[in-house]
């Protein structure tokens, strides 16, 4: 009780949000994983294999494609089931912009937008840029941002209920790539920073944010049947589709993919061989969900107490990077200047400590935690050489780039890099490619 009894009121509400409206116990030691669990003695932090309280189990993956924005054909747009607009008793009168989920995930792009800058393929006249008032506001970055760099302005508090209105965490904000949605069922944690626990979470939010300008909920106008349909629809995206079986403990190959993790991965030169060997060596600390290579970590419930599963986050150094010289100081709209938005983290020990915010520090504008700066979520890594540019922030233009990301001192005396560092040569480097373009 000691550490959380100097928090204020919505800090704590913060982190409750992010980890699931259960109790808050004392710490026995200071411990990430013990700070992870301890919401509920009955959750556990477990690498496990299994998916047991899946959202989308509970949707139709067809109703939920055409509530997505996406024609029956599969890759034309159709908003006529998409649009969530009307009288809430929450928000008042809700009008959309005419986007849906198809603005920013598309079909022929994985789910996801095509590489920037957008305009070369995507026209002016389309609502993903007459809405985009709905996302940026009156940031005057927003556009340029999002065309040139392919990066979208977000507030990860804008629809918290729990943060007052004049509180920081409404107000600090990041520029983030347009995820694409692929596998992401077996990927504990949604959004770059895996703030969200699970997709009919991710999906209320998303429409609450895109689709309009306001900052009030409109719960109310988003049944829960049809994010659960959006969700069972997203679920369904999994590639290769074998990749299925891992989700059926009693279908037979799903021991062979949870055994081997390269089962589904066919390396046949003697480069793609060697570079699969030392993404075994070098990556899988981190990339270890078989098959899949996002993250196993998470915190794991008792079935239907909790909410879904969610996962691990780690500071790989991208964001203190900040390649692209983002900014991350507010623009007041009143004076013309920019202001540095300045929240209070938590650290373990219980301190507050006043963090002037200079770049994306990632899963900490939600949780208020000191501890998880700069976090983010391991991401799938089947088919990355369509899935280009990499990383949140798009600061990685090919897969070459990431592998030198990677033995850079960048990531190499970043918190998470520090245990686990990497070192190739250039030959190891090209294997480890040749590897990562199969996948
Ligand atoms: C204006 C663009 C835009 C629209 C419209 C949009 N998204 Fe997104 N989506 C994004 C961005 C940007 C991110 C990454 C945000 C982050 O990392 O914080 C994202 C991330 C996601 C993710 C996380 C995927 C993962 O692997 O973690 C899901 C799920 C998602 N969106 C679902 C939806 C749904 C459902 C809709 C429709 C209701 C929607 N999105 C509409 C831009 C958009
Ligand atoms: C210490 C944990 C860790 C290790 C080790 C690690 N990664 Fe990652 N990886 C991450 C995290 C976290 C991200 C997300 C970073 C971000 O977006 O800011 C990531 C992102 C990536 C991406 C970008 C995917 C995308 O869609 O944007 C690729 C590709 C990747 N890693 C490949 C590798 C390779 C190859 C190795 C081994 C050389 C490796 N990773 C080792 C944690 C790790």
């Amino acid at each position: 009780m000691r550490v959380f009894s100097k928090r204020p009121g919505w800090i704590l509400g913060a982190s409750l949000l992010l980890a699931g409206a259960a109790s808050v116990r004392a710490i026995a030691s200071p411990k990430d994983d013990v700070l992870r669990a301890l919401h509920d003695a009955s959750v556990r932090h477990s690498t496990d294999i299994h998916f047991p309280n899946r959202v989308g189990a509970l949707g139709d993956p067809v109703a939920g494609q055409a509530k997505f924005g996406i024609a029956a054909d599969g890759e034309s747009p159709d908003d006529s089931q998409a649009i969530f607009e009307g009288q809430s008793s929450i928000a008042g009168t809700v009008v959309s912009n005419g986007r849906t989920c198809f603005s920013c995930h598309r079909p022929y792009e994985r789910l996801g937008l095509p590489p920037p800058p957008l305009t070369d393929t995507i026209p002016l006249t389309d609502v993903l840029f007459t809405g985009l008032e709905a996302d940026t506001g009156d940031e005057p970055l927003g556009f340029v941002n999002f065309n040139q760099l392919g990066l979208l302005f977000h507030r990860p508090g804008r629809f918290n209920p729990l943060l007052p209105p004049e509180s920081p965490f409404r107000r600090v904000f990041f520029w983030r790539k347009s995820t694409p949605i692929l596998n992401t069922v077996f990927t504990f944690g949604n959004l770059g920073d895996g703030r969200m626990r699970e997709l009919t979470e991710t999906a209320r939010g998303a429409f609450m944010v895109h689709t309009q300008n306001g900052d009030l909920r409109f719960d109310d106008l988003l049944p829960l049947q049809d994010l659960r349909d959006v969700a069972a629809f997203m679920e369904s995206q999994i590639d290769p589709p074998e990749l299925a079986a891992l989700l059926d403990p009693s279908d037979p190959l799903h021991d062979t993919l949870v055994d081997d993790p390269f089962h589904t991965v066919q390396a046949t030169t003697p480069a793609e061989k060697r570079g699969q060997k030392l993404f075994a060596q070098n990556c899988m600390s981190c990339h270890d969900m078989p098959n899949v290579f996002s993250n196993r970590a998470h915190v794991n419930g008792p079935p239907l107490l909790f909410p879904p599963a969610y996962g691990h986050v780690m500071d790989i150094g991208v964001s203190q990077r900040n390649k692209h010289g983002l900014e991350f100081r507010r623009y007041d709209a009143g004076t013309g200047q920019r202001v540095p938005v300045v929240i209070p983290l938590v650290k373990i020990d219980g301190t507050i400590v006043p963090w002037t915010v200079t770049d994306d520090i990632g899963a900490a504008a939600t949780t208020a935690r000191y501890e998880d700066l700069h976090r983010f979520k391991v991401p799938q890594l089947r088919r990355v050489s369509e899935l280009g540019p990499y990383f949140h922030d798009h600061s990685a233009a090919t897969l070459e780039e990431v592998v030198d990301y990677f033995t850079s001192d960048w990531y190499n005396q970043s918190p998470d890099g520090r245990k686990h560092p990497i070192h190739l040569n250039a030959k190891q480097k090209a294997d480890l490619v040749a590897f990562l373009k199969i996948l």
